[in-house]
């Protein structure tokens, strides 16, 4: 049962609408809204205490991009968590390239370093009980009907991770959507190394699927913006099938923390070249996502830009 879940992300798109959700099961009793931005927190949990009706609602200021921010607010987390729910993310903001002090990408950080941070934190704090769920996505292994490769290392060594997460891999070549693909595929294999390795705790990575209604393309530079955000995701995508309503996203996430049928380990996502509909094991789809070398590479590689 998971009474107190943390949701990194929780005041846009869909972490705060799971963060409505959950709060309508009885069975919850607090959700921690970890958010880099305290005024968008503020009206974030006022609006949600509306919605649902309830008071349960506790903001923790967490950057995710910045390792002292994570570590600082766990050492300050009042209680354990039952569930956390890393749904932070997005194409890296307006420099997506850019490199942070740690030495990866701004991409990187935002997907990726900053929930290895707090996972590894709140282990050894003892404060994580049951489940955690990273927030992936179809990019992680292709989908061809959208022009995201299936993304390619040659080996999946650490140092081929290594070079996607700083960077150095591209050059001048860095394509936002290709690069998000990847570094999604990292945490997702991530995620099944942490299953490997911690048995006591559930660890499953998750695709909202194409999820109309967020925010998620506003960093895009202007030509895409206007494409992906005013044309594709309103318009195109659900002519053609491939999104869905915010709600129907999030739900992904009730479901993947709640539902026994989800495996640790597993990456759930949805079917073949669709962004929507049923979630399926995407190890049938990319076989690579069970390769326990490349789990335990991507791990490392992630390891190597983080201090103490
Ligand atoms: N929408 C889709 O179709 C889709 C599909 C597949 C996967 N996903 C994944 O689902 C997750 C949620 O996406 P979304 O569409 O809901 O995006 P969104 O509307 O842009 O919301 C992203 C949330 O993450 C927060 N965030 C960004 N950088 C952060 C940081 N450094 N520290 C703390 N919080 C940070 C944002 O806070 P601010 O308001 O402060 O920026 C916002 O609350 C992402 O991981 C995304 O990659 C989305």
């Amino acid at each position: 049962m998971n009474k107190t879940i943390m949701i990194t992300g929780a005041n846009a798109g869909i972490g705060k609408e799971t963060a409505r959700q959950l709060a309508l099961k009885k069975t919850t009793e607090k959700i921690y809204l970890a958010c880099r931005n305290e005024g968008k927190a503020e009206i974030a949990k006022k609006d949600l205490e509306e919605k649902t009706g309830r008071s349960i609602f506790e903001i923790v200021i967490i950057d995710v991009s910045k390792p002292e921010s994570v570590k600082n607010a766990v050492r300050n987390l009042n209680d354990p968590v039952d569930a956390l729910i890393m749904n932070a993310g997005g194409m890296g903001g307006k420099n997506p390239e850019k490199l942070t002090p740690d030495g990866v990408t701004a991409l990187t950080a935002t997907n990726l370093l900053g929930h290895v941070v707090l996972v590894d934190e709140l282990i050894m704090a003892d404060k994580l009980k049951n489940v955690a769920l990273f927030a992936s996505s179809e990019a992680a292994r292709g989908v061809k009907k959208m022009g995201m490769k299936q993304p390619d290392f040659g080996t999946s060594s650490t140092d081929e991770f290594a070079r996607v997460f700083d960077g150095s891999a591209f050059g001048k070549d860095f394509d936002a959507m290709q690069v998000y693909g990847m570094i999604k595929y990292g945490g997702t294999l991530w995620m099944s190394h942490m299953a490997r390795t911690n048995s006591a705790i559930k660890f499953i990575s998750v695709s909202p699927g194409g999820t109309r209604g967020t925010e998620v393309m506003n960093d895009l530079p202007f030509f895409k913006r206007i494409m992906f955000k005013y044309i594709g995701m309103p318009i195109l995508m659900p002519l053609m099938g491939m999104s869905h309503k915010l709600s129907t996203g999030a739900k992904r996430f009730v479901d993947g923390i709640s539902n026994e049928k989800f495996i640790s380990g597993k990456f759930y996502a949805s079917k073949t070249n669709k962004l929507t509909g049923a979630l399926v094991d995407q190890n049938e789809i990319f076989s690579n996502l069970s390769n326990e070398n490349y789990q335990d590479n991507a791990s490392d590689a992630i390891h190597r830009f983080i201090r103490g």
